[in-house]
């Protein structure tokens, strides 16, 4: 993998000397499917992840998780290395949410794929699966970044709807704001949520899923939402714990 990043460098350089425009990574703001919801969390793992992945269960609803590696939790502490694989292996999606947090448009070409590649390895070491999706913190993107996505092989991943949970908003007004965009009837609702809050993983989770359903969506992951996607790059095998290597 230290060869992808050379070749990605590389590239880099190749593309920085040539006149020809980079690609950029295409950008989703929507489901495309009708009658389905895709509830993504961000900003975990974290201490609910389990629960968040066990509630969707039991209601035949499937979520997509958009990973940090280092940000409310540590990745590779064993506890939520535990939590990773229960939730991939409960079937929910994961995807790129970056390494730290930062606000991407701030760094240079070589930070942003140092954020990228780092969450990348850690979802690969501890599931097997590479992400073929990438959600930009705070939805905050340049051209750079999306420039990066591409030649990651990543499509980067808004939102048409916010819970509102990160910018404050009460369990109240987080289920009006469900109540609401389910009174204007969307084909579709691609929702965002952060499973590190409480009021969204006990009140607000609960609550969504059964007005969602109530009102005859299916909640499916992104990828199927998106009418059946690649969810992975490509999918191996778990690694061993090496906590020579596995550490924030
Ligand atoms: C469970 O969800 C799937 C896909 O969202 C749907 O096709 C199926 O009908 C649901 N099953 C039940 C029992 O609601
Ligand atoms: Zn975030």
């Amino acid at each position: 993998m230290f060869f992808l990043s050379a070749v990605i460098s590389v590239l880099a350089v190749l593309g920085n000397a040539s006149p020809m425009k980079r690609q950029n990574a295409n950008v989703i703001y929507s489901c495309t499917q009708p009658n389905m919801v895709a509830l993504t969390f961000d900003d975990g793992p974290y201490i609910w992840g389990s629960e968040v992945s066990d509630i969707l269960t039991q209601h035949n609803a499937t979520g997509t998780f958009f990973y940090n590696g280092n940000n409310w939790d540590c990745i590779y502490d064993s506890n939520i290395i535990a939590t990773v694989q229960h939730v991939y292996n409960a079937g929910h999606m994961i995807a790129s949410h970056t390494w730290s947090h930062p606000d991407l448009t701030t760094l240079t070409w070589d930070q942003i794929h140092n954020e990228m590649w780092l969450i990348e390895q850690a979802i690969l070491r501890i599931t097997g699966a590479y992400p073929a999706f990438f959600r930009p913190p705070y939805g905050s993107f340049n051209d750079l970044v999306l420039q990066a996505a591409y030649v990651r092989g990543q499509q980067v991943v808004i939102w048409d709807f916010d819970s509102g949970d990160s910018v404050g908003a009460s369990e109240q007004q987080q289920m009006a704001n469900y109540d609401s965009t389910i009174a204007s009837h969307p084909s579709n609702i691609l929702a965002l949520n952060h499973e590190t809050y409480d009021s969204t993983v006990h009140q607000t989770l609960p609550y969504a899923i059964q007005q969602l359903q109530a009102a005859g969506y299916q909640l499916v992951s992104l990828d199927v939402c998106l009418g059946g996607e690649q969810r992975y790059q490509y999918v191996t095998a778990p690694q061993q714990f090496d906590p020579s290597t596995w550490h924030c």
